[in-house]
């Protein structure tokens, strides 16, 4: 890969933490790795099972970087899944064809004894080395990204055993038995900073927080379990790597997003489809922090003249504050490689083209 090509760019993404962000923003798409692109199919097939491909170094860092071969993103984002916490921590966990993953589900107190955050460790060093590797192979022009999964939204899986349309399982847990339910949120904040730590350490530039289903609690819960354990995280992360940028994604949270960026200490926020773009904007205003998003992932599977609108939009929306151009949640496998060539181009070539 060039690395003239994008020399004039620098870098970009991390140069909007430092606030330097005159000219069009940076851009990445979440699952930019993933079914929409024929060679994720074909290393897929060849890695066996989902987990087989997170866990193999060479197959994960190899799906990585065929986006950044086909497009000119600034980021890269580490290929891996937010379920290999619970896996790591010794939880069964299988990605069904078609149906999603499927975990061994956390009905009481008593299977939390059962975890072990020494073996999770022990796993973290596989991801690890897929992030030295990809540190290695990538010009250092393009951010590298790590992540895991935000506490509650990982919670949510392990004690469900599956996704579900509402989080009801884990809603429920907590109202019953919030002690108990503190207890592996507790755990996941300890293993998650590990996990994070590990990445960063390995080579990861910045780090993202997924928070899926932040949106499904009322106001009093999201402060417990969604704000209370990011800013946790965040804090435990920074005291071993102070420099390195997290950005979180509450996706759903709508206004409750401005609260968790004043409160959690990320340094970024990812808003979701639905999040208004004034919106986006308050938090800026009123948070300080790098606003990320929202392109809804269905107009760039329909791609044509909206989308071209709607991201020249958004791009102009942002323009003077600390931005990062992304989807609103992660990129549909049904939509073709070439709206993604062109979402590129548009938001490249400034809200005037
Ligand atoms: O963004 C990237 O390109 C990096 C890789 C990445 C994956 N999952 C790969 C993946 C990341 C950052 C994730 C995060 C993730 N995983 C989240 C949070 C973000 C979001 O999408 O809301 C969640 C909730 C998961 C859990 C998960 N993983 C589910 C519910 C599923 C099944 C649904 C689906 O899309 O198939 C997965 C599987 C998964 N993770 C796939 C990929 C590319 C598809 C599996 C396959 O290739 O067979």
């Amino acid at each position: 890969m060039a690395v003239d090509e994008h020399s004039d760019r620098g870098r970009r993404l991390l140069r909007v933490f430092k606030g330097e962000h005159e000219g069009p923003p940076p851009l990445w798409l979440m699952r930019q790795a993933g079914r929409y692109l024929p060679e994720y199919r074909a290393t897929r097939t060849q890695a066996g099972s989902f987990l087989d491909l997170c866990y193999t170094p060479s197959l994960a860092a190899e799906v990585t970087l065929q986006p950044i071969r086909r497009y000119d993103f600034d980021a890269a984002i580490l290929f891996s899944d937010i379920l290999v916490v619970p896996h790591a921590l010794g939880q069964s966990v299988d990605f069904v064809e078609g149906e999603g993953p499927r975990l061994s589900a956390i009905t009481d107190v008593s299977e939390l004894r059962r975890l072990d955050v020494g073996r999770a460790r022990h796993k973290y060093t596989i991801v690890a080395e897929t992030v030295a590797r990809l540190r290695q192979d990538l010009p250092r022009e393009i951010a590298l990204i790590g992540f895991c999964g935000a506490p509650w939204t990982v919670a949510t899986y392990m004690v469900a055993g599956r996704g579900t349309p509402d989080q009801a399982p884990a809603r429920l847990f907590a109202y019953r038995d919030p002690a108990g339910f503190g207890e592996l949120v507790d755990l996941l904040v300890a293993t998650s900073a590990d996990y994070l730590c590990d990445q960063v350490a390995a080579g990861a530039d910045v780090l993202q927080i997924f928070d899926t289903w932040a949106g499904a609690l009322p106001d009093d819960q999201f402060e417990r379990w969604v704000i209370q354990p990011t800013r946790r995280l965040v804090a435990a992360v920074r005291s071993r790597h102070p420099e390195v940028p997290i950005i979180g994604f509450p996706r759903g949270a709508q206004a409750l997003a401005v609260r968790y960026a004043l409160q959690t200490g990320l340094d970024g926020v990812g808003c979701d489809t639905s999040m208004p773009l004034h919106l986006m904007s308050q938090i800026h205003r009123d948070a300080q922090v790098v606003i990320q998003g929202n392109l809804d992932p269905l107009l760039l599977l329909a791609g044509g003249e909206h989308m071209r609108a709607r991201a020249r939009q958004i791009v102009m929306a942002m323009s003077g504050l600390p931005h990062i151009f992304n989807l609103g949640h992660g990129i549909l496998p049904q939509t073709p490689p070439e709206n993604v060539r062109e979402l590129i181009q548009i938001v490249r070539s400034g809200v005037d083209a």
